[in-house]
């Protein structure tokens, strides 16, 4: 309970200093984080996995739960903050000490990931209706590359959020907005398998289910990709 606090209290903290890239006042409740998790059960093989954004490790624990011998896990997190508080649970928490040698802190932003790993599900917190156009593109573009075939992208945006923030914000900002709805519904369009709609959150989310084409399919999107950033880019 008192560790709880604690993290609670570091987030609280980051969303007040660091609210652009931080994006949500509390960590995932457990229903949202369970959703989120889910698709790292439904392979027997050994997997690779990226989690994107684990702040202070909500998902992640879910995720560590149902890690096999041989998968891997990634936590690529871009707050110093937070990246600590992920290493200092893998040292002291009985149930992250268990699969500790499995999981490495990449302390950077996803976008930065120069590795050719291949994952095969990717999960992601990341407050993607606070970011640029440019960069949500960025960020899915690196999703692709980092994609095995097949792999399961998992993601989550609070509901009816875009329409919401629309109503009450400046002519760009509701540029931006449109742009990113107009991006990920490329994304769905294509990809989704998938949707939940996690009403016992505190705010309702939806969670996204994608499956990849893959990183060796890449060429083969990379047009369809890139005309989408260039929608993206002009309504920006
Ligand atoms: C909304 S919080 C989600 C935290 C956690 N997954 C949860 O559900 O409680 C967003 C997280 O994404 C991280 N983040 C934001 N931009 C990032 C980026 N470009 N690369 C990696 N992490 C990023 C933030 O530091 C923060 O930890």
């Amino acid at each position: 309970m008192h560790k709880r606090m604690a993290e609670y209290l570091v987030f609280w903290r980051e969303f007040r200093q660091t609210f652009h890239s931080t994006g949500a006042v509390l960590p995932s409740g457990s229903r949202l984080a369970k959703a989120l998790a889910s698709p790292v059960a439904a392979d027997e093989r050994p997997q690779r996995i990226l989690e994107v954004g684990p702040g202070t490790g909500a998902v992640t624990g879910h995720i560590l739960r149902q890690l096999g011998p041989d998968d891997q896990l990634d936590l690529v997190e871009l707050n110093a903050r937070f990246a600590d508080v992920l290493r200092t649970r893998l040292k002291e928490e009985s149930a992250w000490q268990r699969v500790a040698d499995q999981v490495r802190v990449l302390e950077m932003p996803v976008e930065q990931i120069q590795e050719d790993t291949n994952y095969d599900v990717i999960v992601s917190g990341l407050p993607l209706n606070n970011f640029s156009c440019d960069l949500v593109q960025q960020i899915f573009n690196q999703f692709h590359r980092l994609a095995a075939e097949r792999a399961r992208l998992s993601f989550f945006e609070y509901v009816a959020i875009r329409k919401a923030k629309s109503l009450f914000c400046s002519a760009s900002e509701r540029r931006r907005l449109f742009g990113i709805d107009r991006m990920l519904g490329h994304e769905f369009a294509r990809w989704e398998i998938d949707r939940q709609c996690i009403l016992g959150n505190v705010p309702p989310a939806w969670v996204h289910h994608l499956q990849l084409p893959g990183n060796s399919r890449t060429e083969v999107q990379e047009s369809k990709i890139n005309s989408t950033a260039a929608s993206c880019l002009t309504n920006s």
